[in-house]
Order: structure tokens, then C-alpha cells, then sequence
């Protein structure tokens, strides 16, 4: 109940960063999922452009009678908000733990202005203390990039689906999910770029420098963490 109520204050919090804006990026989970029903519950929020970063959040924001673009066609993002599973005291990220990291880390990147919103439970001293690093992998890439990840002595485990489907998590994407188990992260982008310089890894959950803000959730309240120079 406390982690819904901090999500949800994270989540109205951000609505002052959309206000201004017209075509506003979309992230996925469950604090978006609050941020979705919070846009489609004011008439200001209903009348903007949301391009959405994975076919989850497609569905809910239409599905909220909200208006979706599709990304490969929308004009430039004014803002893009999302959540994260884990904030550093630098504002570094690991995301994916919906599998849409790629999306989530085109429709940022390309964003005017990126917001992030989460509850306080996201917050870490360290990256991966507490997730491992998902990574999008061609499938054709699958057995080279495991057995390199296995030599540099890291743990990597294709992200089982859920119900309705045998096998691997497949990214909207079209890659498969692997998890990599790290432990704590000493250099955030020096990871994320060697697991980018494997043939076949389409993208890392390791989002080193995307934040503007982000709005930390708490039941009582929310604090709001700049980037520096922000
Ligand atoms: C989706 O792939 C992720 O990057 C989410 O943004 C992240 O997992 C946070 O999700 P919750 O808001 O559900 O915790």
C-alpha cells in the first residue's frame, strides 16, 4: 500500500513537467500505469500527443481514451517520462525489468527533456545491488553472447516468460531478454559499453546520464532530484 501511494505521488508530481508540452514520450510499468490514469482523468491532459515505448503502454493509453502515435512517425518528444527499477546518487539507471529498455532508451534519448519517476524503494548506492542488467540480444546472437558473458565471469540467464509462453522474454523489439548478474557496478557506462561491443546486443538496461529529474515517491511526500547544471 505505501509503495502504490509513493508511486502514485511520483506520478502526479510529473504531471507539472507534461503540462506545457503537446507530444509527450511514454515509458512502461507500473508507476506509468499511474501517470496514464492520472492523464486521462483531466480534460488538459487528454487533449496531448503520447507516443508510447512499448505496446503495453499502447494499449493502456488508448485503452484510457488517451491519443497514441506511433514512434517512428511523431514529431520530436517535448518530454518523456518513465519509471526505473534502480536511481544512483548520480541519476545512473538500470531499466527494463518490463523488457522495453530499447524502446524506453530511443524514445529518451531523443527527448527534449527526460523525467523519470519512482518510489523511494528504487533508490541505491550502487547499480545492480539489487537488479540484474537486462540486455536485448538478437536471437541469432544468443549462444555467442552467453558463452562471451560466461568467460568474463558474469552470470547471464535468458529472462523466462510467463504465463502463455514457453522460452524467453522477446522484447517488442524482437531481441531476447537476457538478465546479467552483476553486483554492484563500478563504472556504469564502462559496463554498459562493453556489452555493447558484443555482436548482437541490441541495447543495455544501463541508462548513464538520461535523467534531467527524477521525482522520488514517498507516502508522505515526494523529493525531486536534479541532474547537475539541470
Ligand atoms: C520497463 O522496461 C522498465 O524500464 C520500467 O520502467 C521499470 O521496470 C520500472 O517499472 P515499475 O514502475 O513497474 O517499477
Amino acid at each position: 500500500m505505501g509503495a502504490e501511494l509513493a508511486k502514485l505521488n511520483a506520478a502526479r508530481a510529473a504531471l507539472r513537467e507534461i503540462s506545457g508540452c503537446r507530444v509527450v514520450g511514454v515509458g512502461t510499468g507500473t508507476t506509468v500505469e499511474k501517470l496514464i490514469e492520472l492523464l486521462a482523468s483531466s480534460e488538459e491532459f487528454r487533449g496531448k500527443l503520447y507516443v508510447p515505448s512499448s505496446i503495453d503502454t499502447a494499449l493502456k493509453l488508448s485503452r484510457a481514451g488517451l491519443r497514441v502515435l506511433d514512434p517512428s512517425t511523431s514529431p520530436a518528444l517535448e518530454v518523456y517520462v518513465d519509471g526505473a527499477d534502480e536511481v544512483d546518487p548520480r541519476l545512473n539507471m538500470i531499466k527494463g525489468g518490463g523488457a522495453a529498455m530499447t524502446m524506453e532508451k530511443i524514445l529518451a534519448h531523443y527527448a527534449e527533456r527526460r523525467v523519470f519517476i519512482v518510489d523511494h524503494t528504487k533508490l541505491v548506492g550502487r547499480l545492480g545491488e539489487r537488479h540484474p542488467v537486462p540486455i536485448e540480444v538478437l536471437p541469432q546472437a544468443l549462444g555467442g553472447v552467453l558463452r562471451a558473458l560466461a568467460g568474463w565471469g558474469l552470470r547471464a540467464e535468458p529472462r523466462p516468460a510467463g504465463r502463455g509462453k514457453m522460452g524467453p522474454v522477446v522484447a517488442d523489439t524482437g531481441g531476447v531478454v537476457v538478465d546479467v548478474y552483476t553486483g554492484p557496478i563500478e563504472d556504469p557506462e564502462g559496463l554498459h559499453m562493453r556489452l555493447k561491443s558484443l555482436p548482437g546486443v541490441v541495447e543495455t538496461g544501463i541508462f548513464v546520464g538520461y535523467a534531467d529529474v527524477v521525482y522520488v515517491g514517498r507516502p508522505e511526500g515526494v523529493e525531486v532530484l536534479r541532474r547537475a547544471g539541470v
